[in-house]
């Protein structure tokens, strides 16, 4: 019986450490797959920053990866590698769950909500221009396509998951054109779901209902056009302890993305001290993406139960131990090991 075949892109900073982590607790955990790793590390292409044509190629032929941090440089003239992927791929919908954490305590308890987010257009266009000088112009570009097949997600998931309602996060009460849209086509696609409750909900009394309850969000899936998703996301992870502790995956026809959100932490890189969790859990996510529910739910198992008991955290979770330590804690919890 054969393996399947998935990309690794260990990426930036702690980004080789942690997917280290993950490859051991997989291979303990008899996951059948097998990496291929590809480096990232930019090129350039027609004066620009770009993706190594091999990685591109890879993700296409394995249409499944798992992706540590990659730098994202501020500033003109750089293309966020990022975006390029989700872009290249036309990962069109990014889900982003946050789940309470039990023995990472934070103000919240039960936090169980899921974003997602549209992850091609929007804010993210990436059109500007200098109309003169001092005056500046984004495109904020909303297409009934792209909404439309990110709410049909958001729905299906929905059933999925078995979650009763979907949630459309907005501004079209100031975004009268772009959020309009978007919500609009929301409402028609609910109409295909007569099993699944629909609403929709202002982004900041969202913000305003999310930090005084999150609880309110628990049976839903929350759906928002880009740059809301990219915000609304971050603070849906702050209320479980930080990025370090939430998945992601960037969902797409011909291929899927998962990815760690958290950064490329350069001043830890290199001295065995970074979490592997966000990466581990978006591995899970992955697995679960394609079906392998067993070793799913074998690695998910471990890695709760070692957080839950505490005795050997890394230190943003408080604790005193390496990676290391704590990778070797996760495959002593694996029902196979
Ligand atoms: C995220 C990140 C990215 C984004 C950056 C790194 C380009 O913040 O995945 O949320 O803004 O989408
Ligand atoms: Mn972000």
């Amino acid at each position: 019986q054969g393996n399947y075949e998935v990309t690794l892109i260990p990426g930036d900073g702690i980004g080789p450490e942690i997917s280290r982590s993950v490859k051991q607790i997989f291979a303990a955990a008899k996951v059948p797959i097998e990496w291929e790793e590809v480096d990232v590390t930019p090129i350039i292409k027609d004066g620009k920053t770009a993706i190594p044509d091999n990685a591109i190629e890879s993700v296409r032929k394995n249409t499944v990866a798992l992706k540590g941090p990659l730098a994202t440089p501020i500033g003109k003239g750089h293309v966020s590698l990022n975006l390029t992927l989700r872009r290249t791929f036309n990962l069109y919908a990014n889900v982003r769950p946050c789940r309470s954490i039990v023995g990472y305590k934070t103000p919240y308890e039960n936090v169980d909500t899921v974003l997602i987010r549209e992850n091609t257009e929007g804010e993210y266009s990436g059109i500007e221009h200098e109309v003169v000088d001092g005056v500046v112009q984004s495109i904020k570009l909303i297409t009934k396509e792209a909404s439309e097949r990110v709410a049909r997600y958001a729905f299906t998931y929905a059933q999925q998951v078995g979650r009763d309602r979907v949630t459309a996060v907005h501004k079209a009460n100031i975004m009268k054109l772009a959020d309009g849209l978007f919500l609009d086509v929301c409402k028609q696609v609910s109409k295909d779901f007569p099993n699944i409750k629909f609403n929709d909900i202002l982004l900041d009394r969202a913000c305003l209902h999310i930090t005084q309850d999150p609880n309110i969000y628990a049976d839903t899936v929350m759906v928002m056009p880009n740059l809301y998703g990219d915000i609304l996301s971050d603070m849906c992870a702050g209320l479980i302890g930080g990025l370090g502790l939430t998945p992601s995956g960037n969902i797409g026809r011909d291929a899927s993305i998962f990815e760690a959100v958290h950064g490329t932490a350069p001043d830890i890189a290199g001295q065995d001290k970074a979490n592997p969790t966000a990466l581990l859990l978006s591995g899970i996510m992955m697995l679960r993406h394609m079906r392998l529910y067993a070793e799913a739910d074998n690695i998910e198992r471990a890695v709760l139960t070692t957080i839950a008991e505490g005795k050997t955290l890394t230190g943003d979770l408080g604790g005193h131990s390496t990676n290391t330590q704590y990778t070797e804690a996760v495959i002593k919890k694996l029902s196979s090991a």
